[in-house]
């Protein structure tokens, strides 16, 4: 009898387990709003218009990326910003194992662990996918602004291009082109954790048309189709901060890392600038208890103006991008470098 080593019999049933799982290999990398569509939900008023000339995904990329890109006849565009590109305060990855809550705790350990940045903007990974913009409080930040562009993606990006990118606005060719590249970026059927009984529903659906409307439900339950946004207010007390929360400064030191010196340190996007020398945080703890921009307090909650003439200006996080436990832990941490 032919002896086989048991460590290999159970690798090769490992194996042979896997391939029974692979009945639907292409399943994972299928966009979800395709998927809606087979399954009878209304088609998205996101997609590009393709037969615009000019417009190519390529050059929406290079937009987002590096701020603008060779038009069709070869010339460069002007940068649509002088100080920003849209990957300086958007990722263009997956912040977050779970896409139907906004925790920022979760997305600051997600981030960390993929060395993403940690930033105010929603993730444009799978915007395409949501149906409004600005939501929550924005309108308190844009006032009317808001009103075209809440359920419109194009008037958004231009909103984003002119008002939080501080540039030019951008030509109908580029926008088209920016939205076939966040096609590229959409949510995938990978993006989601299911149970097995979701999963075989969605299986059926898709493959033998029983049941849409049940899966077409659990696909939506997976993801928010918006991003709501709440603004909140620095603590009373700058110098006592939120004295029931207790900071953690490890934590802080994330956000500190993967916010902070990503734009003032990293990129440059300021002309104040960031590092880890106890110089610095003994300056920002001095400054925490100044009443103005000059207090990291007050920067993350309400943010810097953009001046006339257009000037770099810092965003402010949102309740949902940033919670106050989180402002503790930043606190905790420059507290604890300054010392
Ligand atoms: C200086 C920071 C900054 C830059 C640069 C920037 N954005 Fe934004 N953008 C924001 C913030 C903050 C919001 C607020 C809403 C949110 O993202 O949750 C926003 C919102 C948006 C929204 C609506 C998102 C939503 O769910 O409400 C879109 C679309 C968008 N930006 C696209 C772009 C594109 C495309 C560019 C580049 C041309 C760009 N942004 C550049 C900060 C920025
Ligand atoms: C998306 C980029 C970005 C992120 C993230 C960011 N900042 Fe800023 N910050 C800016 C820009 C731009 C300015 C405006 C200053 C300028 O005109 O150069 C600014 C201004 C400031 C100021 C005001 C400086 C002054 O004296 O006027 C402080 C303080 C500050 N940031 C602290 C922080 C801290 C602390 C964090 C981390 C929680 C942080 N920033 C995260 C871009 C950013």
């Amino acid at each position: 009898m032919i002896k086989i080593p048991f460590f290999i019999a159970i690798i090769g049933f490992m194996y042979w387990v896997g391939t029974q799982n692979n009945e639907h290999p292409n399943m994972e990398e299928m966009q979800v709003q395709k998927v809606l569509e087979e399954l009878g939900e209304a088609s998205s008023p996101n997609y590009p218009d393709m037969v615009l000339p000019g417009a190519t995904a390529e050059i929406g990329e290079n937009i987002v990326k590096i701020g603008n890109s060779a038009g069709l006849d070869g010339n460069f565009t002007r940068r649509q910003s002088k100080h920003f590109v849209c990957t300086s305060c958007h990722n263009i990855e997956k912040e977050s194992a779970y896409l139907n809550v906004e925790d920022p705790q979760e997305r600051l350990e997600y981030t960390a662990e993929k060395g993403l940045p940690f930033v105010q903007g929603s993730p444009l990974y799978g915007i395409v996918n949501r149906v409004s913009f600005y939501n929550g409080d924005y309108e308190k930040k844009y006032g009317d602004l808001v009103d075209k562009a809440r359920n419109n993606i194009r008037e958004a990006i231009q909103l984003c291009a002119v008002e939080c990118s501080q540039g030019r606005p951008l030509k109908n060719w580029e926008i088209e082109s920016i939205l076939m590249y966040l096609w590229s970026i959409d949510l995938k059927i990978k993006d989601f954790n299911y149970t097995q009984e979701e999963l075989d529903i969605i299986e059926s659906a898709i493959y033998e048309g029983q049941q849409k409307e049940k899966a077409a439900d659990i696909l939506k339950s997976k993801y928010l189709d918006h991003a709501p946004a709440t603004f909140i207010n620095p603590p009373e007390n700058y110098k006592a901060g939120f004295t029931d929360i207790t900071g953690n400064p490890e934590n802080g030191k994330l956000i500190y890392e993967n916010a902070c010196l990503y734009c003032h340190m990293e990129n440059d996007y300021s002309f104040y600038e960031l590092d880890n020398d106890k110089i610095t945080f003994r300056q920002l703890k001095r400054r925490m208890k100044i009443y103005d921009q000059r207090s990291f307090y007050h920067v993350n909650r309400y943010g810097t103006k953009p001046m006339a003439g257009k000037k770099a200006y810092m965003p402010h996080f949102t309740e949902e991008k940033m919670s106050n436990q989180q402002l503790e832990d930043l606190r905790a941490y420059i507290l604890e470098s300054a010392k």
